[in-house]
């Protein structure tokens, strides 16, 4: 790999150790990927902030690295943690946990990462241009910045995208080159894909057929909403590792003449409903029901609203969404009107990393599915998947929707 002089001198150790360190991880990532130079980053998403899941391992590595004297030199914003930052306590989680969810908070923050705490980077400022080259962790994200805004990015990981935010550098390899953002996968849509969890059903199918190949939508383009295209990115990223997808007439790559690989495959998409069975469990009763998977815009949050039309929820109902969307939902009146139904509107976590057998959950309702496709196996609840409509119905009256009739049913 050839490195410019200074990459050589922070290499050697010149900027000190924290930034030696940084260099070596991406530098080592790079030679196992094969790439033959680093490229300047506009930006970074960190993931990796759940204690749950770093542990006082992880804490630990991240306050060794800032009291290294690492910085970051990009702007760098951070996934979403295991909790509300602000309202831990009257969601139901300890107090342990809490402590050392914000020392870990408290140790990016000195590492010079803005604690966004979400996996929208894009809703908070963070919006990277077409072409730009970046270093994202969160796998909705990075598909969301690749496929719906042009820029580009690999699937990173926690140390390494920290490491590209400290250098300000990543390895140009993947999807940073123009080779590999061709599509190797035509997708022809033959059913309708109305709602957003068709989208995330859609997402779902066409993910574990896919696997990190680039998919190419025909047929999509009367109905893609950016908040379609977010769940339809997510859902691939989970049930597959695809980090980059084109809608022909809709995302800004699709209409490059050599979109299409020339060994690309077909695959027909007709029928969504494998997808719905996949993703649902027999349960009835509804704990909880959760939208903002990937963190809720305040069109999603406004939606919610109009469909709950004043009505009192029985279920626990959560909105995770950004903090500063949270704010600007609050100043439009929606937080208030959330909360007036009994539901909250929770800022800076993820239930996918949060510790959730804290709290008394043992169902849950969403119409994300990549929501739906990790709370049983991430947070060890049982799910229903359905539209918005069906969720906000579930949320209302406790049960789901056509399960009513059905009293003596399991849970
Ligand atoms: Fe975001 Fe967590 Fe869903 S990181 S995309 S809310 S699983």
């Amino acid at each position: 790999m050839k490195l410019s002089a200074e990459e050589q001198a922070m290499l050697a150790g010149d900027s000190g150790p924290g930034v030696r360190k940084a260099m070596e991880i991406v530098v080592t990532l790079g030679r196992i990927y094969g790439a033959r130079r680093l490229v300047s980053v506009g930006s970074v998403q960190v993931a990796g902030v759940s204690y749950r899941n770093l542990g006082e391992a992880g804490l630990e590595f991240l306050r060794e690295w800032a009291g290294q004297g690492a910085r970051v030199r990009v702007p760098t914003t951070l996934n979403p943690a295991g909790m509300d930052l602000h309202a831990w306590r009257e969601l139901g989680f300890s107090e342990t946990f809490a402590h050392r969810q914000l020392a870990v908070i408290e140790a990016y923050r000195r590492l010079g990462v803005r604690t966004t705490c979400t996996c929208t980077p894009y809703l908070v400022g963070n919006v990277p241009r077409r072409g730009e080259h970046i270093a994202w962790a969160e796998s909705s994200a990075v598909s969301y910045a690749n496929s719906v805004l042009g820029a580009r990015t690999n699937r990173e990981g926690g140390p390494g995208a920290l490491a590209a935010a400290i250098i300000g550098r990543t390895a140009a390899y993947g999807l940073h080159l123009d080779e590999n953002r061709r599509a190797t996968l035509r997708v022809v849509v033959r059913c309708p894909v109305r709602t957003l969890s068709d989208f995330g059903a859609l997402g779902y199918l066409v993910g574990k057929a896919a696997r990190n190949r680039v998919p190419y939508f025909v047929g999509l383009e009367e109905a893609c909403s950016e908040s379609a295209l977010k769940a339809l990115g997510a859902a691939m990223a989970a049930s597959g590792a695809v980090a980059l997808y084109h809608v022909a007439g809709v995302t800004p790559e699709a209409d490059r003449p050599d979109v299409l690989a020339p060994d690309h495959e077909t695959l027909v998409i007709d029928d969504l409903r494998p997808a719905y069975a996949a993703l649902n469990s027999d349960v009835r009763k509804i704990d909880l029901v959760w939208f903002g998977c990937p963190h809720a815009d305040l069109e999603e949050i406004a939606e919610i609203v109009r469909l709950l039309a004043g009505r009192q929820v029985k279920s626990a109902l959560w909105i995770t969404t950004a903090r500063e969307v949270r704010e600007k939902a609050e100043t439009e009146g929606l937080v208030t009107a959330i909360e007036a139904g009994g539901g909250r509107v929770v800022a800076d976590m993820c239930v996918v990393v949060a510790p959730m057998q804290e709290l008394s959950f043992r169902t849950l309702a969403t119409p994300s599915a990549k929501g739906a496709a990790y709370v049983p196996s991430h947070a060890g609840l049982q799910v229903r998947y359905g539209t918005v409509e069906q969720c906000v119905e579930a949320a209302v009256t406790g049960v789901w929707p056509g399960c009513e009739a059905t009293p003596h049913s399991r849970i």
